[in-house]
């Protein structure tokens, strides 16, 4: 352990306070946001001055609510670290709130390339984390993890960003979660889980997107742009932009693991969400994932959990699908969480982890969730289900027609 770690290594004690926020009340007509609620700005103020203080804020971001402190400290930062007992070596996101600050965090004559200025004007402020070169002396080791290059967004959420104006600094977040869990999407998740170890959380309702940002890599010698994570920013929507800025030109977009793989990558946790436990509940969940030519029947599934001393079950289904439609037997207690349209994958990024933390919370034993298509944002969702499922069965299901 560094020193920096040990310093801060003491689990600190604080009665959380969570403040009410109106983000319809914010406003941002230059670089800095006006108010037109006093107690949204007094919010604001007082979580900016923990943030100046060394103390780390719970905030709520349009993906999911993150655990900010200033970026450019490392004491600071490394109190996300033990407050989420987060490993070491996981770099962390930084969030700025204008293009003049992200200038602030680069190397000096670094040119900012086309395709990072393409996503920036059609994506920032908004769910896309770009890989930048590091200046070592002033982004410290602590948040880049060792790695050359930092991991920066410009959240869109009215209350994260006005936060970083108003304190003046960019602020580095993780999920406002302790590590392994399913990420944040209210404030009230927040509480059940860090109560004491922050002083404040801001309040500003449920996330809209659900789940974390597009993690994405245009550095490469090759010029092709590397999703490392999918997220909120689609596949597609990135493909479109692209194509139509840039037309024959335009970068092939690669989805790790699905269109590259890099051994010596996955072994590092640079790779987000590879090296460690992630998004899970604390109780299991299933994958239940519909394959036609799968032998084992629903009826089948149900005769499984009769042999574990489950009781109660959470089924988290897509509204129109086959087990969204199932009839569930009397013989255990079910509590339905619906996962939303077929057609709209978003309403599932939205609610996915809002389920899982709701579903656990209600006293569940297990979770059954049913996979889903990997389009638009069923990617991303699908990427953070596999990660929670301990387990997973092939069910013969018909599609629902
Ligand atoms: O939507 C989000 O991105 C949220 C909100 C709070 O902004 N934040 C978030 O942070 O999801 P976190 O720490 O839970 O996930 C950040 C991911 C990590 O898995 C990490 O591996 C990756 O970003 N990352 C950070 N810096 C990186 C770097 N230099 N190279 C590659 N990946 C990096
Ligand atoms: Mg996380």
């Amino acid at each position: 352990m560094n020193s920096v770690f040990r310093s801060c290594f003491r689990a600190m004690s604080f009665s959380t306070r969570v403040l009410p926020t109106h983000p319809s009340s914010i406003h941002f007509s230059s670089i800095s946001p006006t108010f037109s609620d006093s107690v949204t700005q007094e919010s604001l103020h007082s979580a900016a001055n923990h943030l100046r203080s060394k103390n780390c804020v719970a905030f709520p971001t349009e993906t999911v609510y993150g655990l900010g402190a200033l970026a450019l400290d490392s004491a600071s930062a490394a109190k996300i670290f033990t407050t989420k007992g987060r490993p070491p070596d996981n770099p962390l996101i930084v969030h700025v709130s204008s293009t003049d600050m992200l200038n602030t965090l680069l190397p000096n004559h670094y040119v900012i390339p086309r395709i990072y200025h393409i996503l920036i004007k059609h994506f920032w402020p908004g769910a896309l984390t770009l890989l930048f070169p590091r200046e070592a002396s002033l982004v410290p080791d602590i948040i880049t993890a060792g790695q050359p290059t930092v991991a920066i967004r410009m959240p869109s959420h009215p209350v994260a960003r006005a936060l970083i104006a108003v304190t003046g600094a960019p602020i580095a977040a993780p999920s406002a979660n302790s590590s392994g869990k399913p990420s944040p999407t209210k404030a009230e998740h927040v509480l059940r889980d860090l109560e004491g170890k922050l002083p404040i959380i801001l309040d500003g309702g449920a996330c809209g997107v659900g789940l974390e940002s597009t993690v994405v890599d245009g550095l490469g010698q090759d010029g092709h742009l590397r999703v490392l994570r999918p997220g909120g920013v689609t596949v597609e929507d990135l493909e479109r932009v692209l194509k139509e800025e840039m037309g024959h030109d335009s970068p092939r977009v690669l989805v790790h693991r699905r269109d590259y793989r890099d051994e010596v990558m996955e072994q590092t946790p640079t790779t987000p969400g590879m090296k460690y436990r992630h998004y899970s509940p604390a109780v299991p969940v299933l994958l239940l994932d519909p394959l036609p030519s799968a032998s084992v029947q629903f009826a089948d599934v149900i005769n499984t959990l009769r042999s574990r001393s489950v009781r109660k079950i959470g089924v988290m289904a897509l509204d129109d699908s086959p087990i969204g439609q199932h009839p569930l037997p009397t013989l255990f207690e079910w509590c339905r969480f619906p996962l939303g349209p077929r057609l709209d994958p978003s309403v599932a990024a939205q609610r996915l982890f809002d389920g899982l933390i709701s579903l656990e919370s209600q006293g569940v034993d297990m979770i059954l969730v049913e996979a889903i298509s990997e389009e638009r944002e069923g990617l991303a969702v699908m990427n953070r289900i596999r990660k929670a499922a301990g387990e997973t069965i092939h069910v013969a299901l018909d599609p629902v027609v």
